[in-house]
């Protein structure tokens, strides 16, 4: 795991960006696993305005985002679908064709979510997969507890993570206790990681993730596992880190920093 910390929020979602244009534009062909949540929409704004000003060019990537609520239609206003429409999909040269949602909808979920699975191996596997973390630990909707081996499946949300996102559902009764996700061990399998957090309110919950030991408690610390994963914050979600100035050495001195820093 590598930990770089930057200024602000802008700067760590500007790196972030940065990062995925890299990968990008060196195989155009790109497996992009993708993120929702308030976090991600300045990373996706950066990817629009990359696309707009600079032409990066997105038309044979595949993606695969890592969850969708069980229940809404990829129509409907909160679906992840919807989000992702609005954040990113509507205004880059993506093939709608070769965009990836489980389905929320549908009827028979154990075999959506099998062949969710299968359809990220018959793609060739995720060659770079976005990641946010919820204030529960959960990567994806993987809430507390959940396996480090697990697989993409149906999850019954957290009370925390129902406090969390029902500010857009216009408030928790209206919000689905259910998703479908993409499990620990299908987001280990990933060739690379990039985990965004930013402000106050995850310095707690990335303070365990980095630095306290693995557990199924906390999705996120299974991370430590993963061969390149790299956690990009700003200095309000590194705040209790203890090794920050480890951290910022390593940033400064790894070659691969070079024209990031
Ligand atoms: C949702 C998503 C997670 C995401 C989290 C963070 O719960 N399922 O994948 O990491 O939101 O949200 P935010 O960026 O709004 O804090």
């Amino acid at each position: 795991m590598e930990v770089v910390i930057r200024d602000t929020k802008e700067d760590a979602a500007l790196l972030t960006a940065r990062l995925i244009e890299q990968e990008l534009s060196a195989n155009p062909f790109l497996v992009l696993g993708l993120a929702t949540g308030r976090t991600m929409e300045a990373v996706y704004g950066l990817l629009v305005r990359m696309h707009q000003e600079q032409g990066l060019d997105f038309s044979r990537t595949v993606t695969f985002n890592l969850d969708e609520y069980v229940g809404l239609s990829p129509d409907h206003p909160c679906s992840y679908r919807q989000y992702m429409q609005k954040h990113l999909f509507d205004h880059i040269n993506i093939d709608p064709r070769r965009t990836h949602l489980p389905n929320g909808m549908a009827q028979d979920v154990p075999t959506e979510c099998r062949q969710y699975e299968q359809r990220i191996r018959n793609s060739g596997g995720i060659g770079l997969q976005l990641l946010g973390v919820g204030r529960s630990g959960h990567i994806g909707f993987n809430e507390p507890v959940s396996s480090l081996r697990s697989r993409t499946r149906e999850k019954a949300l957290t009370p925390q993570t129902v406090a969390q996102n029902s500010a857009v559902f216009g408030g928790p009764e209206h919000m689905p206790r259910w998703a479908i996700t993409m499990g620990v061990g299908t987001i280990l399998e990933c060739r690379r990681c990039l985990l965004l957090a930013t402000g106050r309110e995850k310095a707690e919950i990335i303070a365990r993730a980095v630095e306290g030991p693995i557990t199924s408690m906390v999705s996120a610390t299974a991370l430590q596992l993963h061969p390149d994963c790299t956690v990009i914050l700003d200095e309000a979600a590194a705040s209790r880190l203890e090794q920050t100035a480890y951290y910022r050495w390593i940033f400064e001195h790894e070659r691969h920093w070079e024209g990031f820093r």
